[in-house]
């Protein structure tokens, strides 16, 4: 996932931040451009127009670090041409990888890891006063979360990090290396940021930790992440609440409680299964079986109706056979998420899997994933078409890019919707007025990946409001 920093007006330094990986590393881009912001830097629309490029990266496969050396190679013309031009790698490679990327990449001037993002002004400021090269990848460093609301590159959903880190180690994972331990931050400092994007106009907020659900360890009092959603449900403007990734070792009947009674949040959860096998599961260090994360989908479903549940998998971690990798097929199908995210097992330095032998050959890794793939698209498809003649409440996210004049926006649970917009909507209300309503669109047609539908109960007069 790429997504690119927007133009803020200013008439200084003008920075370009390119933003690789999870939605954790969004938000540390927004976090990025207010703290820079705030110091009177402004930002250019394209890379080319900058005086400083900023990757920020993800390390979580080797390929997701490969893309990231690509790009650092194609900027070297534009450094030679424009010699004052910074290059700077932040997070989650610059953390792993550390002074390799100056070996490698010599014309990078700077290299700042996952806690060093506040220091981002100055570190900029020391490389224009003369220093050449920047290495700030502190393991202490602490991370700010005072954000400036106003800087959002959506108006109406943002993220919000309730933790950061993880204390999971699950055997194949870099993450605990590069973000750290896992640590939460108070109830009134997250309660505090999301009444302010909400007088901001923020209507939707997607809670994030790389284990959300485990929420509240090492905060005083009993606090879990069921009574964090019970604080944010009832603040004023904010209509849907999601939180994003969970644990099935952590996930509780509290928090599913809180999903099936609280209107604001959304009866969608992401709880990666990684395997359908219990020795996989067991090498993988997850803490849970097969048979516990069934258990979890179905209590879900029943104390949640209509809830969907979204996971990630992995395919070919060392030793797994044939037998194995069909429990994870028959677990996708009994499960029947709405989506999931499937990935070749890519072994990391460092973790511990790395001791295990990598012997599941290429081949095998690319047609497990290959079957997982249309299995999935099989589900979505199914699924989709028992939503047709049913009224969904969608939130407007703007024009299609495919399809000019349509709408397109999401569901509760997360679902692309396209419709229509009604007779009478000018060019103005699709671009402009309608992104960030709510409206009720009857679902008539669908994809595996999209709902296609009808404007119901909807009048003009709605867009005055
Ligand atoms: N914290 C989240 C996910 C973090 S990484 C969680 O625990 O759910 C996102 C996904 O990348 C993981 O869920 C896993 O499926 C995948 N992943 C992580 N390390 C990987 C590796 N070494 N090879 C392949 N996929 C990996
Ligand atoms: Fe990685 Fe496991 Fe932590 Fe997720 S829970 S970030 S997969 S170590
Ligand atoms: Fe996210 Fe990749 Fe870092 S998945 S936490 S950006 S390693």
């Amino acid at each position: 996932m790429i997504s690119k920093s927007k133009a803020l007006k200013g008439n200084s330094t003008k920075v370009y931040i390119k933003t690789f990986g999870c939605q954790m590393n969004k938000l540390d881009t927004e976090l990025s451009i207010g703290s820079l912001a705030k110091k009177g830097y402004s930002f250019a629309e394209e890379e080319k127009d900058a005086d400083v490029i900023l990757l920020n990266t993800c390390s979580v496969r080797e390929k997701a670090e490969h893309k990231v050396y690509s790009q650092l190679g194609s900027l070297r013309d534009q450094k030679e041409k424009n010699p004052k031009l910074i290059l700077g790698v932040l997070g989650c490679m610059a953390q792993n990888e550390g002074d390799k990327i100056f070996k490698r990449m010599p014309h990078v001037n700077l290299v700042c890891g996952t806690r060093m993002f506040s220091r981002l002004p100055e570190l900029l400021d020391e490389i224009s006063a003369g220093n050449k090269r920047i290495l700030a990848i502190d393991e202490d460093g602490e991370v700010n979360f005072d954000r400036l609301v106003t800087q959002r590159q959506n108006r109406y959903s943002a993220f919000v990090s309730i933790m950061r880190g993880c204390d999971n180690y699950c055997s194949y994972c870099i993450v605990p290396y590069v973000r750290g331990r896992e640590f939460s931050r108070s109830v009134t400092e997250i309660v505090d940021e999301v009444k302010k994007l909400a007088d901001d106009g923020c209507k939707e907020v997607t809670l994030l930790g790389q284990n959300v659900n485990s929420y509240g360890k090492g905060l005083s009092g009993k606090v879990t992440l069921a009574t964090l959603l019970r604080e944010l449900d009832p603040i004023d403007g904010i209509e849907r609440i999601h939180f994003i990734t969970s644990h099935p070792r952590d996930m509780t009947k509290e928090i599913i409680e809180a999903v099936g009674e609280l209107p604001g949040v959304c009866e969608y959860l992401h709880m990666p299964a990684q395997s359908g096998s219990d020795r996989i599961l067991k090498k993988m260090k997850r803490q849970y079986t097969s048979a516990h994360y069934r258990e979890l989908v179905d209590m879900a479903k029943s104390i949640v109706p209509g809830i969907k549940i979204a996971s990630d998998f992995i395919v070919g971690f060392p030793g797994e056979t044939e037998e194995d990798f069909q429990e994870t097929v028959s677990l996708l199908n009994d499960v029947r998420c709405q989506n999931s995210f499937i990935f070749k097992y890519s072994p990391r330095t460092g973790t511990a899997a790395i001791d295990l032998v990598d012997d599941v050959i290429e081949e095998t890794k690319k047609s497990r994933n290959h079957i997982m793939l249309e299995l999935q698209k099989k589900i979505s498809s199914e699924e989709n078409i028992k939503m047709h003649g049913k009224s969904v409440e969608v939130l407007v996210e703007g024009e299609s890019k495919s399809n000019a004049g349509r709408l397109i926006g999401r569901t509760r649970q997360n679902q692309i919707v396209a419709f229509s917009p009604p007779e009478g909507v000018g060019q103005e209300g699709v671009t402009s007025a309608l992104p960030g309503t709510l409206v009720n669109v009857e679902i008539v047609d669908s994809t595996d990946l999209t709902l296609f539908g009808d404007l119901r109960d909807f009048t003009l007069n709605e867009l005055a409001h």
